[in-house]
């Protein structure tokens, strides 16, 4: 199985590893990065978290190989206070969220995550979520299909898809990703399609929509902030514009005095910065990654510190 991690050494050298610190690999996938943390640990702790049940599989077996202090989490990180808690633990050092899906969710024929190969419209990274994208497409309504694949997919021709789309529901269910794919090209003509590859663009946002993505990173910025130690670090990659603005907005926010308190002489603690950016900018893949993985052409890392 192979998940080729992205931007791996820029993300271990920004947490700083003490080898006896708590780090949280938010997003564990098939342990790239998990793996190269549990190395670096001597007395401290490892907690990896995993929404899908396949991938906590594969990386129980590659970190049982390295060393015995970690802990797996089958769960969604949006829940990383109440998986603290549950560990009895308040505060870690550092905090991984390699956003997205891995290589081997996209490969396996059956999730539904491909636009390539044909399978049931799933794409759920947890199977035991309710709504597939199978759901949406055969009920969501016309506008609310036109805006997800507008927002999420940034797909100009996201009208005339969801018209289609709700035309063809109306003669058959729509089941199967290829089913899907022979849609979109119906409704935006054989040239476009070809040369736009809209489907890229719809099968994003569908599966953006069915794991409430965006939803789940605002939630878990400001709690992840407030689970560290002083220099304790967050490193986050994100792969889609929509994901890096949350992300850089978040970080700003925390990293500024809050508007309504500047210029007091006395600013009260809860109004002063948590965090200071370690980027003001953020860090791109280096050529050779770029040329080597085509997953990391959209990638960027933003690295804050707990002050
Ligand atoms: C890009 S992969 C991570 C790859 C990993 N860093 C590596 O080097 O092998 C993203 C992983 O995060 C998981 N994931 C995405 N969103 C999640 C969420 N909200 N909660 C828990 N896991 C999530 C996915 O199931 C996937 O396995």
């Amino acid at each position: 199985m192979k998940h080729y991690s992205v931007m791996l050494n820029e993300v271990i050298e920004a947490l700083n590893i003490k080898s006896d610190g708590i780090y949280v690999d938010a997003t564990l996938g098939y342990a790239g990065m998990s793996k190269e943390i549990l190395k670096r640990l001597d007395k401290g702790l490892l907690i990896a978290i995993d929404e899908d049940l396949d991938a906590i599989k594969y990386s129980e077996n590659v970190l049982q190989n390295i060393g015995g202090n970690y802990k797996i989490i089958n769960d969604n990180f949006v829940n990383l206070k109440e998986i603290l808690n549950k560990l009895n633990i308040t505060k870690v050092d550092g905090i991984i969220f390699d956003l997205g899906f891995s290589s081997p969710q996209i490969d396996e024929d059956q999730r539904g995550f491909s636009f390539m190969s044909d399978a049931v419209l799933d794409m759920r990274m947890n199977l035991n979520n309710k709504v597939s994208a199978k759901d949406i497409v055969n009920t969501y309504s016309d506008e609310k299909l036109w805006d997800i694949f507008f927002k999420y997919g940034e797909e100009k021709l996201s009208k005339v898809i969801s018209k289609e789309i709700v035309n063809a529901r109306k003669i058959k269910e729509i089941e199967t990703t290829l089913e899907l794919v022979e849609i979109i090209k119906k409704a935006v003509g054989a040239n476009y399609f070809y040369k736009q590859h809209p489907e890229r663009k719809i099968f994003q946002a569908l599966r953006i929509e069915v794991n409430k993505e965006l939803e789940v990173l605002e939630k878990v910025l400001p709690i992840a902030i407030d689970s560290l130690n002083k220099n304790g670090r967050i490193a986050v990659i994100t792969f889609h514009s929509l994901e890096d603005k949350i992300v850089k907005k978040k970080f700003k926010d925390n990293s500024e005095i809050d508007e309504m308190v500047k210029g007091l002489p006395n600013i009260p603690k809860e109004y002063l910065p948590k965090i200071k950016l370690i980027n003001k900018k953020p860090i791109l893949p280096s050529t050779k990654e770029l040329e080597e993985n085509s997953r990391s052409h959209s990638a960027k890392l933003r690295i804050i510190e707990r002050i």
